[in-house]
């Protein structure tokens, strides 16, 4: 039995929250944890990309249920966790994956609209899903927690003020919730992306001059884009029994884009 063997057995029959799961790296983690055995609750804004992933998954023969819902508000990620909680039982995988861009706009261009949605959505809603999941999972014996994270989160310049605060908030969240729960079974990882072919930057704003002047520089060292698979098979290693020696970890995968 190979790594992958071992990963996906040890995945069978849990059940796994995927935010933002219609889309680019989380519909990739989803259909990755589905295949791999994990019973998926797939969560999303837009419902047309929650059916669209659940259908595909089912479609395989594989398990996926759906939840619309809005994780810029707290009620709505109370009811992502209690939802699944009531339905299933237990929460084994919870993958704060959902985030949104800011426009690349520094400081003094960000207006609190733009503030208050990119953390609410990128930060905010991680914490408080956390906050309502991790009791239920120790009472279960324990449980995973991966946030999708991004060198915006390490570094300064590859993004604007909100991302880069929301990122690097995030992975203080993960270190720290390692830290205080490791003990009780849990384990919470982050995935530090670099560039990833998906629709985040689509339909947005245009991007603030003075972000992208920043930006352009770090991109001129960019290796290449990603594909969302290879984001999502990271993520199986890191949702699986195959990892649980990490914990508080910030494992990057951007083909060495940060290397720079
Ligand atoms: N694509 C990249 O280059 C890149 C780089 C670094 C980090 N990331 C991170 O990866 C994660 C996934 O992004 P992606 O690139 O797959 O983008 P994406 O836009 O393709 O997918 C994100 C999904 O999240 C959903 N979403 C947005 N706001 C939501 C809300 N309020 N409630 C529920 N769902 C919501 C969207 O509808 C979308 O389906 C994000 O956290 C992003 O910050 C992406």
């Amino acid at each position: 039995m190979g790594p992958t063997d071992r990963a996906s057995s040890s995945l069978q029959g849990k059940i796994a929250i995927v935010s933002g799961a219609g889309s680019g790296v989380g519909r990739a983690m989803a259909k990755m944890f589905a295949d791999n055995g994990c019973n998926v609750v797939a969560v999303d804004v837009i419902p047309a990309r929650v059916s669209g992933v659940v259908e595909e998954i089912v479609g395989g023969g594989k398990k996926a249920s759906g939840m619309v819902l809005d994780l810029s508000v707290g009620g709505d990620v109370d009811k992502m966790i209690e939802g699944t909680l009531r339905s299933f039982g237990r929460i084994d995988i919870l993958c704060n994956n959902a985030g949104i861009m800011d426009g690349a706009r520094p400081v003094v261009d960000t207006p609190d609209d733009v503030w208050d949605r990119v953390m609410s959505v990128n930060l905010v809603a991680p914490f408080r899903a956390s906050r309502r999941a991790i009791p239920s999972m120790i009472e279960h014996g324990g449980g995973v927690i991966l946030n999708t994270a991004s060198l915006a989160g390490v570094f300064g310049a590859r993004a604007g003020a909100a991302y880069t605060v929301s990122k690097h908030g995030l992975i203080g969240l993960t270190k720290n919730i390692a830290a205080s729960y490791g003990k009780d079974g849990i384990r919470c990882n982050a995935i530090v992306l670099g560039a990833v072919q998906t629709a985040i930057g689509v339909g947005s704003a245009d991007p603030n001059p003075r972000g992208m002047e920043n930006l352009n520089k770090t991109m001129a060292t960019l290796p290449r884009v990603g594909d969302p698979a290879e984001v999502a098979s990271v993520a199986l290693f890191l949702v699986s029994q195959e990892s649980r020696y990490l914990n508080g970890s910030c494992v990057v995968a951007d083909a060495g884009w940060g290397a720079y």
